[in-house]
């Protein structure tokens, strides 16, 4: 677009949002289609729930001390005064539907996915958006470390038809609630000692929650926190031997994987597996997916004690690295010459598409010639040809573009020819 022509400035779409045009969306529409297609396979469905919930669902669940809920949500106050926020991750809004409309209860699987629009406020870079976009799969009512391993096995089987390569999965165990308190402790007294060398957000989140010193992005916190005492010595019994069966169901599953003891996650709901699946051809956003078992959600909602696992992948991220390419197009391209010939056109045009057929009339008086040249750009595979003769003989001509072989017949025989 030329200067010019281009959006004054405050009509221009947001920082760290983008369109997703024509020629693009077909790779997004392909991976909408084959995940929900893997999902499926897995027992999912599809559960879509509102773009914003009130703040305090966020504030509950992806927890106070989590960096999206200080820094990164987008809050405002409807005109009924009440505070709301755009969904900064979907896993509250599944919980929050379970409990309201008694899923439970319902006994078909709890297992459900979903693909949408997210919203965070960070900086936007390379990767990393103000508006992006997740597909999320979530497991509810089983503890068995096996559903932990089964959907880590479905991301493989995802990015593995995505093309994707050159990844690195990470898993490590959050522990629960009978081992934080003194772990957190653990990690206090080690933050205290090198507490000048961190930064101020890391100084105040030593006192509230010091595992989220973890989550920050400043180098030499990152540096310091390499030298706290590992999570996984800090396991209770249960959780050490439920992360022992996530690492065996993955080697039945011939899932490689690094234990990464710093893998904390985020946000604050985790319990005993996170994991996620990180490729080298990211740059500094490295994760492709992220998630985690979460087991205390639900019963701090108010709702049933029913526990829940699930991940996260980023669209943008993994469509930037994946050797995807979307089903080829078959468009016809329909050339009506003069205004009786339009009128029949229209009319072959719906029944074509009644047929299944992709056709494209542009209703702008051209010549043959022009016809051809613009079928030509638009890349069409058929040509087909309305003229007044074409009408009164009752047949047409047709064109295939690719051999440039040219084909005479009725409606009904090129029909069939062009569904063969
Ligand atoms: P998360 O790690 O915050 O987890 O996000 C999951 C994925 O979303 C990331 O690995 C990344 O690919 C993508 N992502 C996150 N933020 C951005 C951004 N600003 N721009 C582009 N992509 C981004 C969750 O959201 C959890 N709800 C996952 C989960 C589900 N845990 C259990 N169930």
């Amino acid at each position: 677009m030329s200067e010019d022509t281009a959006p004054k400035k405050e009509l221009a779409a947001i920082k760290g949002t983008r369109d997703i045009l024509p020629g693009e969306v077909e790779k997004w529409q392909a991976l909408e289609a084959l995940a929900r297609s893997i999902f499926e396979r897995y027992g999912f469905r599809e559960l879509r729930a509102p773009i914003f919930e009130t703040t305090e669902l966020y504030k509950k669940s992806t927890g106070e001390t989590s960096d999206v809920v200080t820094k990164e949500m987008y809050t405002f106050e409807d005109k009924g005064g009440r505070s709301l926020t755009l969904r900064p991750e979907y896993t509250p809004s599944v919980v929050r539907a379970i409990v309201e409309h008694r899923l439970d209860l319902e006994g078909a699987p709890m297992r459900y996915y979903f693909m949408g629009p997210m919203f965070r406020y960070d900086k936007p870079q390379k990767g990393r958006y103000r508006q992006f976009h997740q597909i999320d799969i979530e497991v509810f009512g089983e503890k068995d470390a096996a559903v932990d391993a089964e959907i880590i096995e479905m991301a493989h089987a995802l990015l593995g038809k995505l093309g994707v390569t050159g990844t690195e999965t990470l898993i490590n165990s959050v522990g629960c609630r009978a081992g934080r308190p003194a772990y957190s402790a653990a990690l206090r007294g080690a933050a205290g000692l090198r507490r000048n060398e961190l930064c101020a957000d890391c100084q105040r989140k030593a006192e509230t929650n010091p595992l989220r010193i973890f989550d920050c992005k400043v180098e030499a916190c990152q540096e310091v926190a390499k030298s706290f005492p590992s999570i996984q010595d800090f396991l209770c019994d249960e959780c050490r031997e439920h992360f022992a069966r996530l690492r065996e169901d993955l080697d039945v599953l011939k899932i490689a994987y690094r234990v990464e003891p710093r893998l904390v996650r985020g946000l604050d709901y985790y319990t005993k597996t996170t994991f996620e699946i990180v490729t080298s051809h990211l740059g500094a956003q490295n994760a492709i997916l992220g998630g985690g078992r979460y087991d205390d959600m639900m019963k701090d909602f108010g709702g049933p004690d029913i526990c829940g696992t699930g991940f996260a992948m980023g669209m943008e991220r993994v469509l930037s690295v994946s050797a995807l390419t979307p089903p080829v197009r078959k468009m016809l391209y329909l050339a009506y010459l003069g205004d009786e010939a339009k009128k029949a056109g229209l009319d072959l045009a719906r029944d074509l598409r009644a047929q299944g057929i992709e056709c494209l009339v542009e209703y702008k008086d051209r010549g043959m010639k022009a016809h051809f040249g613009r079928a030509n750009k638009l890349g069409a595979a058929w040509v087909l040809i309305v003229g007044e003769n074409e009408i009164k003989a009752g047949r047409f001509g047709l064109k295939d573009m690719a051999t440039g072989r040219q084909f005479e017949g009725s409606r009904e025989e090129l029909l069939a020819l062009l569904k063969s």
